[in-house]
């Protein structure tokens, strides 16, 4: 007798831990028994989408970011307005500026056609990420599954926890502490600036600053078609030299000054991140596994697991 429930203790205790650990941590298999194909069908819409317009790689990549940093990473910015919820959409960050809803909306409807109810939207927008670095020759990387969405969105933590154009360095590398991510893992992850485009408002007091830290010829370029009165949407791309492929050429523009950002120029401009800067500027292997590592860590960031959250049915309006 004594030994029999000893013995159901133990299996009980073995059950316990396994449904401990199966409902904390993300895993790359989460899906193959409940949807196996989930992941070829997103690679197909994301595929399709940046095949009609490139820069959708660019606007994937940061969508999933500005999901990871509000909440973590549990499809919160995807939430429309509605009674119960206000948009993250409409936060200074994202508001005219994101792009992708209708891709990552596209993608769920096609996953939910083959397996309904099992995916959910916060794991589309870590796939579509990936997908999206490696179709305009990024890395790649395993990616961890099994995130929950999220019943509600933060439109104040929206405007506070993302990192502003005219962040200093302290403030940028506070900002990705507060998330768990290192200096190095900030570095790498604004490597995505490799590809996309920002509007003149966000680069032009930069531009017009006549500051050291900014070469004289790109400031003359980049003013002619961002005057310092009018023209705030209008686009100039984040790596003047490669825009809509990834690679380490954003680096080498900052050693140059050639940052579009003040927030890219401050990575090198005297402080603790020259060096790494410097570092991928002269090994593509090494910021490419660098940020595929970062991109990990940050799809890390505080998922809604096991029972929390749900999977919405509509990534824009909870169930
Ligand atoms: C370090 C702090 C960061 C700041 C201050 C910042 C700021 C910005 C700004 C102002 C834009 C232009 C938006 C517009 O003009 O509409 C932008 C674009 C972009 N950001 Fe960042 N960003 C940061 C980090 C990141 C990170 C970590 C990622 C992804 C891992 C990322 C990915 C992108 C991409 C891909 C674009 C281009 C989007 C497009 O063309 O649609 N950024 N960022
Ligand atoms: C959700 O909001 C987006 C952006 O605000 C809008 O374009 C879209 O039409 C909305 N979707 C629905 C189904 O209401
Ligand atoms: C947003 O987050 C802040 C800080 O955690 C919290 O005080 C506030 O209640 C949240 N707002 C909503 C609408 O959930
Ligand atoms: C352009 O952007 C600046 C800075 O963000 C803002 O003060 C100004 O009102 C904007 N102008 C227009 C016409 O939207
Ligand atoms: C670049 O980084 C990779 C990966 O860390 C390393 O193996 C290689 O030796 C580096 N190459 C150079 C030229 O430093």
């Amino acid at each position: 007798m004594a030994s029999y429930i000893s013995y159901t203790c133990t299996v009980l205790t073995l059950l316990l831990i396994f449904c401990v650990q199966s409902e904390a941590k993300l895993s790359s298999k989460f899906y193959d028994s409940t949807c196996p194909n989930a992941l070829t069908k997103i690679r197909t819409v994301i595929r399709t989408a940046i095949s009609r317009d490139r820069r959708m790689a660019a606007s994937l990549i940061r969508l999933h970011f500005h999901d990871c940093f509000v909440q973590g990473c549990d499809a919160s910015i995807l939430l429309n307005d509605s009674c119960t919820i206000t948009s993250e959409k409409n936060a200074a960050p994202n508001m005219n500026s994101v792009r992708g809803y209708r891709v990552i909306d596209n993608a769920k409807s096609q996953v939910e056609k083959i397996c309904p109810g099992a995916v959910s939207c916060a794991d589309i927008l870590a796939v579509a990420a990936r997908d999206a670095s490696v179709y305009v020759g990024g890395p790649s990387w395993t990616v961890k599954l099994g995130r929950r969405d999220s019943t509600t969105a933060n439109l104040s933590l929206a405007n506070t926890q993302l990192p502003g154009f005219g962040d200093s360095l302290d403030t940028l590398i506070s900002l990705f502490s507060t998330k768990g991510l290192s200096a190095r893992d900030m570095v790498a992850l604004s490597g995505a600036h490799t590809i996309g485009q920002a509007q003149c408002f966000t680069f032009r007091t930069r531009i017009y600053s006549d500051a050291s830290d900014i070469n004289a010829g790109f400031a003359t370029t980049r003013k002619r078609k961002c005057p310092a009165y009018a023209g705030n949407a209008t686009l100039a791309p984040l790596d003047l030299v490669t825009p809509t492929s990834f690679d380490n050429n954003y680096f080498k523009n900052l050693i140059k000054k050639k940052g579009l950002l003040a927030s890219d120029q401050v990575l090198f401009s005297g402080g603790c991140t020259d060096s790494i800067v410097d570092e991928y500027s002269k090994n593509r292997t090494k910021f490419e596994s660098d940020f595929a590592a970062a991109m990990i860590k940050m799809g890390d960031i505080s998922p809604l697991t096991g029972s929390k959250g749900q999977i919405r049915k509509l990534c824009y309006a909870v169930n």
